[in-house]
Order: C-alpha cells, then sequence, then structure tokens
C-alpha cells in the first residue's frame, strides 16, 4: 500500500536549521535583531505598516482585542464556523463573544447577519479568513459605517488577497488589526508556536509593540497592562526563512487546488470550495462539501489519504458556551454545513504522486 498522505507536513530546510543555529549561537535569544526584521517583512508582505511578532494566533487576538479597548461586558460578533480561539479570545478579555451565521456558499461571515446582531454594546467584528478565503470585504464598509473595530482574523490566511475598491488588498490589511498564527500547519510556520499582529494604523502600531511586552515603553515604564507575549529569536529565525519561501508555497497551493477542482468537476457527490468574486485564496486547507462525511473520510482512509471535518461543533454548541444566551440558538446554515466540509491533503509538501492519488481518489469517490 502507498504511504500515508497527512493533512499538513511541517516545512524543514538545511537554511532554516542554519538560521535556527545561528540565533541560538548568538546568545541572543530574545528582543533581537530576528524578531525586528520578521516584523519588517512580514509588514512588506502584508502591506501594512506595522507588525509584530508574538508567542501565538490565539495570543494575537487577545492582545488585538485588548488593543481595541475591549473588556468587560462589551460585544464582539465572530463566526461560529471557525476555529474555538476565534470566540474565546473574546470571552477572555471579559467581553461577549455574540455569534453570526456563515455565507452558504464561502463560509466565511455572513454580511446581513453580522448587520442584525449589532447593538449598542458591539465594539467589534472579527472577521475570519476560513481556509484561506477572504471575508466578504463589504464588511469593512459595514463596521466603518458602524463606527466599531474590525479584526481580522487571518489565522489561516498569509498570503490571501483580494481586491477591494480596485485595489489588491493582502490579508492583515483588510481591518484596524490582523491576528496570524504559526502554527505547524499553517501556510508557513516558525518551528514551534507562534503568530504576528499587524495594523495600518500608527498609533495602534506603537502601541501593539509594548503590549506583548508588558505594556512597556522605552524607558521601561509600563503606560498599560501587557504581559510576555513576544516570540524567541530562534522562531523569529527560521519565520524570515520560511516567509522567503511562502510566494512559492502559495502558488504550489494554488495549482494542487485548480488540480482537485479538475478532479471533481463531474462527481455529483462532491461541492468543491467556492472562490469569492476577485480574491485569491490562500488554500489553507481545501474542503469540498459531501453529504455523509463519515462515510467520505472511510473511503479516503482507505485509500490512505487523511480527511478531516472542519469543524464538526459549532463554536456556540462547545461546552464551555453552555450557559452563553445563543447555546442553543440555531445558525442555520452553520450547522447545515458544519459536518459536511471536509479538509483534504493540500499542502505545499505533497509529491506530484500524492497530489495525483488525492485527486483519483476525489474523481471516483461513490
Ligand atoms: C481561525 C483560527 N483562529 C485562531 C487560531 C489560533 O492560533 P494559535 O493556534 O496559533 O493560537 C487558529 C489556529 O489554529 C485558527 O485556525
Amino acid at each position: 500500500m502507498d504511504g500515508r498522505i497527512p493533512l499538513a507536513r511541517p516545512s524543514w530546510t538545511e537554511g532554516m536549521r542554519d538560521a535556527a543555529m545561528t540565533a541560538l549561537d548568538s546568545g541572543q535569544w530574545v528582543k533581537g535583531p530576528h524578531g525586528r526584521a520578521f516584523a519588517q517583512e512580514f509588514a512588506e508582505f502584508c502591506n501594512v505598516s506595522h507588525a509584530a511578532p508574538c508567542n501565538s494566533g490565539s495570543g494575537a487576538l487577545i492582545a488585538a482585542l485588548r488593543l481595541l479597548n475591549i473588556g468587560i461586558g462589551d460585544e464582539v460578533i465572530v463566526p461560529s464556523l471557525t476555529f474555538i480561539a476565534t470566540a474565546t479570545s473574546v470571552s477572555m478579555v471579559g467581553a461577549i463573544p455574540v455569534f453570526a451565521d456563515v455565507d452558504v456558499d464561502y463560509w466565511c461571515l455572513d454580511i446581513e447577519d453580522v448587520r442584525k446582531r449589532i447593538t449598542e454594546k458591539t465594539k467589534a467584528v472579527i472577521g475570519v479568513h476560513l481556509f484561506g478565503q477572504t471575508y466578504d470585504p463589504a464588511l469593512i464598509e459595514l463596521c466603518e459605517k458602524n463606527r466599531i473595530g474590525l479584526i481580522e482574523d487571518a489565522a489561516q490566511a498569509h498570503g490571501t488577497s483580494v481586491i477591494v475598491d480596485g485595489e489588491r488588498r493582502m490579508a492583515g490589511s483588510l481591518g484596524d488589526i490582523a491576528c496570524f498564527s504559526f502554527f505547524p500547519s499553517k501556510n508557513m510556520a516558525v518551528g514551534g508556536e507562534g503568530g504576528m499582529i499587524t495594523t495600518n494604523d500608527e498609533t495602534i502600531g506603537e502601541r501593539m509593540r509594548s503590549i506583548i511586552n508588558h505594556g512597556r515603553d522605552g524607558t521601561l515604564q509600563s503606560q498599560e497592562v501587557g504581559t510576555n507575549m513576544r516570540m524567541s529569536e530562534v522562531f523569529a529565525a527560521i519565520g524570515r526563512k520560511q516567509l522567503e519561501h511562502l510566494e512559492q508555497w502559495l502558488e504550489i497551493r494554488r495549482n494542487t487546488a485548480e488540480q482537485y477542482a479538475s478532479a471533481v468537476k463531474y462527481n455529483q457527490l462532491i461541492t468543491p470550495p467556492s472562490t469569492f468574486p476577485d480574491s485569491e485564496h490562500g488554500w489553507h486547507q481545501y474542503c469540498v462539501k459531501v453529504k455523509d462525511s463519515a462515510h467520505f473520510i472511510d473511503y479516503m482512509s482507505e485509500k490512505n489519504i487523511d480527511a478531516r471535518v472542519f469543524y464538526s461543533t459549532p463554536c456556540h454548541q462547545h461546552p464551555v458556551y453552555a450557559t452563553h444566551p445563543q447555546h442553543n440558538e440555531t445558525l442555520s446554515v452553520t450547522e447545515s454545513i458544519c459536518t459536511q466540509i471536509v479538509a483534504v491533503p493540500i499542502h505545499h509538501g505533497l509529491t506530484n504522486e500524492e497530489r495525483f492519488r488525492v485527486a483519483s481518489a476525489l474523481k471516483d469517490y461513490a
């Protein structure tokens, strides 16, 4: 039998190993030149003025909420079809996540549902670029009109972009603050846990570097409540090397997505993912929609290919939200699709033979 094809496979090169060793040998393990350079290079990649490397995507979300001065009693609208950290970061700062439904085609926030859920307590929306698909940029205007913040959860969207008012804008520049994750399965990683916060706002940019460093200023006085959310120099050095490969890796993911789309074209049992008009998908996951996900996963497993439902439990139905007022509310689109969306391997480390095996399995699914 051919080898198992996993959903993710971390990339590791000699260049990354050398970068890690050089950072270790330097003896400067924190607060050094790699962190500063990684911030600058990632900001350039996203076409924003400020970036700050931090300890995780979850840490980035908590920092972003604090940077928008969100706290006890405030409401923040989030999709329920996402990784739980999008919602729990809101709870972690004492605010209330308000769960909204997603769009039936693109699986990101449904703008009309968000509009209905805005109250005088709403301070912000966290939009998620789910699986690497950008959210509808109409969210930007909606938040501006209602004078509420927009936080981008770009944990899955390194390299995603969309055209807004005739201009191509990268994930990381589609809200007031954006949060990336470098968890090992993401489009790029750092050799451990890591995250990045980005913004085009000068004031937030200054505060962001401080809030992840105990709220300190240049004189080591703490100006606001912060904590240690810094990234180590070794991780920043690895991240810089990974960033050098990102464009090429995205190209591989996009070609693979095209190959899978052609494979499922005539298979009535599989609905391929849709791409939002004028957007470039980052293809963190390639998720197909099938009626019987357990049957599909078993079928792929027999072919020695990993496949997995994302996210079988909508956030508002997790036990952590058992006492949340929306725990028993029906979010109809989310609930009808959440058990039907299954990810198949699309990572940039796939060999041609592995890509062909996944494509053939999709084509032949019956
Ligand atoms: C949509 C989303 N938000 C937030 C996170 C949290 O990122 P991290 O695992 O780096 O804390 C993730 C990571 O899986 C994610 O996929």
